[in-house]
C-alpha cells in the first residue's frame, strides 16, 4: 500500500527500519532503553513509514489489542506515533493515521486505541480521536503524562 502526496509517500515497512525514529523522537535519542515492542514481528502488526523525499520521516505501529471502551469491538492499539523535528506540522502524520486507518477499515477494525502523550492531545484530537475521561496517568517507560484516547470507524 502506498499513498502518494506532494514528495510524501506513506508505507507499509519492517518495525525494525522505524527504530531509529522511535529512539530520536520518543526516547530522547537514549541508545540504552528498548524502542521495540514484543509484538513488532507478529503478522498481524502493521508497521507504517512516511517517507518525504525518500527519508524516513513518520513512524506509526499498531497490534490488536482491546478495546479500553467496549472489549467487543475488534480493535488495534496505536504505538510508536512521531513525526521528525523538522518535519513536524505539515500533516504528515496526520496523513500516516489516515492510511494506517484505511488499512484497518479493511481488516473489519472497529476502533483504534492509545496511550496519548499529553504534549500530542491536540494532534490526536485534530484528527478525530477521543479521550477517555479519567484515564490520566504516568507512562510506566517514560514517567511521562499520558491519557487514554480511541477512535472509532
Ligand atoms: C504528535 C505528532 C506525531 C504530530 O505529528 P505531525 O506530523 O507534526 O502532525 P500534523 O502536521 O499531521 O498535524 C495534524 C493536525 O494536528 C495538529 N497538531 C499537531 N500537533 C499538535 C499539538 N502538539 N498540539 C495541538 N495540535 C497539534 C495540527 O495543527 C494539525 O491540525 P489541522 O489539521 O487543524 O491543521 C508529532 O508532533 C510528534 O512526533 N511529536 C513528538 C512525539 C509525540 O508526542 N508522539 C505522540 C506520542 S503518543
Amino acid at each position: 500500500m502506498t499513498d502518494h502526496n506532494e514528495g510524501f509517500e506513506v508505507r507499509r515497512v519492517a518495525s525494525l527500519e522505524l527504530h531509529d525514529l522511535r529512539r530520536r523522537v520518543l526516547r530522547s535519542n537514549n541508545p540504552d532503553v528498548s524502542v521495540a515492542d514484543p509484538r513488532d514481528e507478529e503478522s498481524t502488526s502493521l508497521h507504517f513509514g512516511g517517507y518525504l523525499d525518500g527519508r524516513l520521516v513518520v513512524c506509526a505501529s499498531l497490534y490488536p489489542s482491546t478495546s479500553p471502551t467496549d472489549a467487543r469491538l475488534k480493535t488495534y492499539q496505536l504505538r510508536y506515533m512521531a513525526t521528525d523535528f523538522d518535519a513536524q506540522g505539515h500533516g504528515y502524520g496526520a496523513q500516516v493515521l489516515e492510511t494506517a486507518a484505511a488499512a484497518l477499515r479493511e481488516l473489519g477494525v472497529e476502533q483504534v486505541w492509545a496511550n496519548g502523550r499529553d504534549t500530542a492531545l491536540g494532534f490526536y484530537r485534530a484528527t478525530g480521536w477521543e479521550v477517555v475521561e479519567g484515564s490520566e496517568h504516568l507512562s510506566a517507560e517514560t514517567r511521562l503524562p499520558h491519557t487514554v484516547i480511541f477512535k472509532s470507524f
